[in-house]
């Protein structure tokens, strides 16, 4: 198969839809990363997904809507905490998960009861949604375990000729994946950190837990530890000294490392020291360096902070073995 690649315009868009429709994969933009979408009322349809990322079957797809009250058509039920948090972060980077109607296919849930959704702040993603009609199931556009696209470019890397179409509306705002949050349960669970942080949630529906710290409470599905990584090995530093005494280490066995860390002087890659712009630039920076230059990339990790939980947690993936 061929796969084009078209900037964003109203010709594009309709046939965009168009593929849709006729159950075939469009990659389109998020506000977080590049999605990989299909009709998600349509098992056939998602089932292609699951081929062309090689993704395991046990790992439930997010369900996006282009407008809130589309939830009806997916969700059986709509709890208190996710009307809240729909109403203060929708469009955004989160996502809910509550019990699933009939009209979801158990491809889509890994034959679980509940559905991910999420209503994406990202008008050419919406704009996809309303015109081709239904909701669309989308991971992230890349093969599975790889680095997650925040540029067409990195989704034609890992996924062309696997897919129809990819529409190119730039790189991404937020860089990195939703926030994924259960709300079945007594207390909201953050089941993966990502920009919408464990205190902005507990600002609209208190307490939450945080999946991987509840004992007894398995983490999402598809949350297995190696995900998120580039082909070369990833080695975190818990501080910038660490960081250094690796890198003369390396340097020292003739082994070609990169340093992704906060000190310009110092750093292959000079990161920003603001969460939100970090994580706009993470997989863009490790797309980068992944390209056979570097035996490793050592990253040094930033504060073990709320504000900084997403990001760390794409890094100890990244550099996650299996
Ligand atoms: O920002 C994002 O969320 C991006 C964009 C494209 O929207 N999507 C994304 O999808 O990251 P994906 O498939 O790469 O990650 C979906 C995550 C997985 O960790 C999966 O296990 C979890 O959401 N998930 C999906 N459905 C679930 C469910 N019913 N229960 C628990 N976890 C679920
Ligand atoms: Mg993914």
């Amino acid at each position: 198969m061929e796969t084009i690649v078209q900037t964003v315009d109203e010709e594009s868009l309709h046939q965009a839809a168009e593929v849709i429709r006729a159950g075939g994969l469009v990659a389109f933009p998020t506000e977080t990363v590049y999605g990989l979408g299909a009709n998600a009322l349509d098992a056939a349809a998602v089932a292609h997904i699951f081929a062309a990322k090689g993704r395991p079957a046990t790992n439930p797809v997010i369900v996006h809507v282009a407008d809130r009250g589309d939830v009806t058509q997916v969700a059986a039920q709509w709890p208190e905490a996710a009307a809240r948090l729909a109403e203060r972060f929708w469009p955004g980077p989160l996502t809910v998960v509550v019990p699933k109607s009939a009209a979801v296919p158990d491809i889509v849930t890994a034959a679980g009861p509940t559905v991910a959704i999420r209503c994406p702040d990202h008008a050419v993603a919406r704009a996809l949604i309303r015109a081709a009609g239904v909701p669309l199931a989308a991971p992230s556009a890349n093969r599975s375990t790889e680095l997650s696209p925040t540029r067409a470019e990195h989704v034609l890397k890992s996924l062309n000729g696997r897919i129809a179409m990819i529409l190119d509306g730039g790189p991404c705002s937020g860089g990195i994946e939703s926030t994924v949050v259960d709300v079945t349960g007594d207390r909201p669970r953050i089941l993966r950190p990502g920009l919408i942080t464990a205190p902005m949630l507990e600002a609209v529906c208190g307490a939450v837990d945080v999946a991987g710290t509840t004992p007894g409470v398995a983490r999402s599905p598809g949350l297995m530890a190696k995900h998120y990584s580039p082909q070369t090995p990833v080695v975190l530093a818990p501080t910038a000294a660490e960081a250094k005494r690796l890198y003369q280490h390396f340097q020292h066995a003739s082994t070609r490392a990169a340093v992704v860390g906060f000190d310009p002087r110092f750093a292959t890659r000079a990161m920003p020291n603001d969460p939100r712009l970090y994580a706009r630039d993470l997989y863009a920076t490790l797309h980068e360096l992944d390209d056979g230059r570097f035996d490793c990339i050592i990253v040094e990790l930033p504060p073990d902070t709320p504000a900084w939980a997403a990001v760390r947690d794409r890094l100890f993936r990244a550099a996650a073995k299996n």
